[in-house]
């Protein structure tokens, strides 16, 4: 199943790659303020579907810009989770900082992972109980213990969104860190997390297809991701904190007044 995503992940890839070219030709659409769909991002997914369901016919499906199959629910055996591209508005510009995510859940939880970096050709995968792969290498996330060392990355989301809780965070968060990146695609702060690239990440209002196949990733790669809570139901509740273990705790103590 792992490599039947891959395969739709470069698949989607080629679709974007031939697109990147030439940005001014992209057709946008504006789904709510800030919130975008383009022809790519559109011909990206059915491409993915199209490979997962000729492989798996009967698995449900759950994609961002087509929506849920007739078979999708909290039950479903086999449900794809897919972002043809997690970082629209970056792609919209030309700016380098996108990517193509694909989950597996089975029963409820996330057991396969890919995310698809085309600018970089950055292939992440994992699976439940094997890793995390950055390009067939192992990755791990970061060994620093105090906030005080750490890289971290954060995200206001797109559409109406609540962006002074945002600057209250960012404030709080970055008064005790070397620094706070903020690029535009929450799926790739997951896979730098996990790759260990940047220490934590934080980010209210997500989708499942923003987070599913990069928490994956983080927890396979020796992280932990919660919601600002604590609480592990990050994928329904849209809010996700992950990081290093000794990481995350401090992060939740700080930012856990904005749950
Ligand atoms: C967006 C990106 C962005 C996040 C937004 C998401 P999309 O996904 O992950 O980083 O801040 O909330 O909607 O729309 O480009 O797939």
């Amino acid at each position: 199943m792992l490599n039947t995503a891959i395969k739709a992940a470069r698949r989607a890839a080629t679709v974007i790659n031939r697109a990147a070219f030439d940005v001014d030709r992209i057709a946008i659409t504006e789904k709510q303020h800030n919130d975008f769909v383009t022809d790519v991002d559109q011909a990206a997914e059915q491409a993915i579907v199209e490979t997962l369901l000729k492989a798996y016919p009967d698995h449900a499906i759950l994609a961002e810009e087509s929506g849920a199959s007739a078979n999708m629910n909290d039950e479903s055996e086999f449900a794809w989770i897919i972002d043809p591209i997690d970082g629209t508005t970056n792609f919209m510009h030309g700016y380098p900082n996108y990517c193509v995510s694909i989950a597996l859940q089975q029963r409820g939880i996330i057991t396969q992972a890919v995310i698809y970096d085309p600018v970089r050709n950055d292939l992440y995968t994992a699976s439940k109980g094997a890793g995390a792969f950055l390009n067939e290498k192992r990755i791990r996330v970061t060994k620093h213990d105090r906030l005080t060392n750490t890289l971290l990355a954060a995200g206001h989301g797109a559409g109406p969104r609540a962006l002074d809780e945002y600057l209250r965070m960012y404030q709080v968060m970055a008064e005790r860190c070397q620094g706070i990146r903020s690029a535009g695609s929450a799926a790739l702060e997951l896979a730098n997390v996990a790759a260990g690239r940047s220490d934590g990440f934080f980010e209210k209002g997500l989708k499942p297809w923003d987070m599913a196949a990069g928490s994956l990733l983080v927890t396979e790669a020796g992280g932990i991701c919660g919601e600002f809570s604590g609480e592990s139901k990050y994928l329904n509740k849209g809010d996700i904190i992950a990081a290093s273990p000794k990481v995350f705790g401090q992060m939740i103590t700080l930012l856990s007044p904005f749950a």
